[in-house]
């Protein structure tokens, strides 16, 4: 594991990694436990780390020898770390989804998943069968007394914070209809007006595309209110995985695709193998004025974005009369098609991130873009106190090599003024995950002093690691072996303790 501060792009080229090391993490989670400690191998924990680490992701990847035709099609697991007093426990739980149970009970998959996972008996089984599958797989966060798993094209499921029982699905006091599609993508207002807020979305599509922005209270006894709702409409097929927030803006990139829904109907592909990018296609910026802005009450700005498609963004800002957001683009959407393994794929063949810039004037409804670094990245974060506001600096996960795509083995810290950054790798036998970012305080003068928590996948022991580096230079204060393998996974949050 090294650390290297570089502020140039130049190549490695010795293989970083062998293919069967990232595959061997593609595994069922066999356990869930209850308060099980992670053993320290390296350093110390920090005893001011205090909370609990909540991450998702598929857990389930195999039933009856059959394995899910792409991981994002494994049924949600949530692990609950908890740091306290310089211990580290972890307690593990699927989240009980009425089609998780139905399929424990037949040991074997009952439904499609969107991205190409069959039922057994080919293409006639799976024809016509159109029900969705909530698997409550991509993200988890807390709001109030309830716990979230989110899955975008369906209602939350709400799970209780400690013990991560399931309790059902949520419809937030009210504010969702049953199954309303719900974002897996909450971006947290850290408080531009004064108060905490979450704002997220939902989103209908079709030839044309309903999007739904709420916003709920989250902090005080309000918490989970719904403070603000408004629906609009707009042309074309939209895929918004991810938005991002200004004090002003709720920000949209509609990817210019297409959706051929045929093979999907014919059992022949899921949805989500039937998005193609749409040919001479034109991608665009929605800008959703906020309630609490100065726009407020006013019609969307749709404006012409750069080409290339989008997962997720990293940040936006505002300055004077524009809007900066900055976001991972992908030359072309990322499909495995139908008679390919995912565990066998070939990184090369594959489009890989790249973190740009993209500069909104809401005067002449224009925009620009700019590459801020080439090397592959996923998973970027900001300290989540600067969310919609300008920040210094970003931590992301990258692939080793600095040019050119493949898996995940390193955290970056980028200073995004000086054009700086530092790295940390785990290549060549470990590959890393979602990185976030704890703030040792909050409003502090600095805005890099904290923590970055990662979990590892360790090919060489095909185990899952703890890593906590310093997030300031990223060496490493400790290194904790999980009790459990857990798969390549989706996202997370943190939790602060202030008991
Ligand atoms: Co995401």
């Amino acid at each position: 594991m090294t650390v290297t501060e570089t502020t140039n792009t130049s190549k490695r080229s010795i293989p970083s990694f062998n293919r069967e090391d990232w595959a061997s993490a593609y595994c069922n989670v066999e356990k869930e436990l209850k308060d099980i400690p992670l053993k320290i191998i390296k350093g110390q924990v920090p005893k001011d780390l205090k909370g609990t680490f909540y991450r998702n992701g598929p857990g389930r990847l195999e039933r009856g020898g059959r394995w899910v035709h792409h991981p994002f099609d494994g049924d949600g697991m949530i692990a609950a770390i908890k740091f306290k007093n310089g211990n580290v426990k972890i307690t593990n739980k699927y989240v009980r989804t009425e089609g998780w149970i139905a399929e424990e009970k037949a040991k074997k998959f009952l439904y499609r998943g969107v991205f190409g996972t069959q039922k057994p008996g080919g293409a006639i089984a799976n024809a016509f069968d159109i029900r969705l599958k909530n698997i409550a797989n991509t993200h988890v966060v807390k709001l109030g007394n309830e716990l979230l798993a989110l899955w975008e094209a369906s209602s939350p499921y709400a799970l209780e914070p400690t013990t991560l029982e399931t309790i059902g699905i949520s419809n937030l006091n009210g504010a969702l209809k049953p199954g309303e599609a719900f974002s897996a993508h909450p971006r947290f207002d850290p408080g531009h007006y004064g108060q905490k807020r979450m704002v997220t979305f939902g989103v209908k599509t079709g030839p044309k595309s309903t999007l739904r922005l709420m916003e709920f209270s989250a902090e005080g006894n309000h918490t989970g209110k719904l403070l603000s709702d408004r629906k609009d409409q707009f042309n074309g097929f939209a895929f918004l995985h991810d938005f991002a927030i200004t004090p002003n803006w709720a920000i949209f990139m509609q990817n210019a695709i297409n959706f051929n829904p045929i093979p999907f109907l014919l059992g022949q592909k899921g949805a989500g193998q039937c998005l193609k990018s749409k040919k001479g296609g034109q991608a665009k910026f929605w800008l959703i004025p906020r309630d609490s802005g100065c726009y407020a009450g006013e019609a969307p700005r749709i404006i012409n974005a750069p080409d290339g498609f989008v997962f997720h963004h990293l940040n936006a800002w505002e300055e004077s009369k524009k809007v900066t957001i900055e976001s991972i683009f992908y030359q072309d959407f990322p499909s495995i098609e139908p008679d390919e393994d995912f565990r066998q794929i070939n990184f090369e063949l594959l489009p890989e991130g790249i973190l740009k810039r993209s500069c909104i004037d809401i005067e002449s409804n224009t925009s620009s873009v700019k590459i801020i670094s080439n090397q592959c990245c996923e998973f970027a974060t900001v300290n989540p106190d600067y969310e919609g506001i300008k920040a210094k600096y970003a931590w992301m996960a990258v692939s080793d090599k600095k040019e050119g795509n493949g898996p995940l083995q390193a955290i970056k810290k980028i200073d995004l003024i000086n054009n700086t950054e530092c790295i940390w790798s785990t290549a060549p036998r470990g590959f890393v995950s979602e990185p976030l970012f704890i703030a040792k305080k909050h409003n502090s003068a600095s805005e890099d002093q904290g923590w970055i928590i990662v979990l590892i996948w360790d090919g060489k022991r095909k185990g899952t690691n703890l890593i906590i580096l310093n997030s300031e230079n990223l060496t490493e204060e400790a290194i904790l072996e999980l009790p459990i393998k857990i798969p390549h996974g989706l996202h997370g949050s943190w939790v602060e303790d202030i008991s």
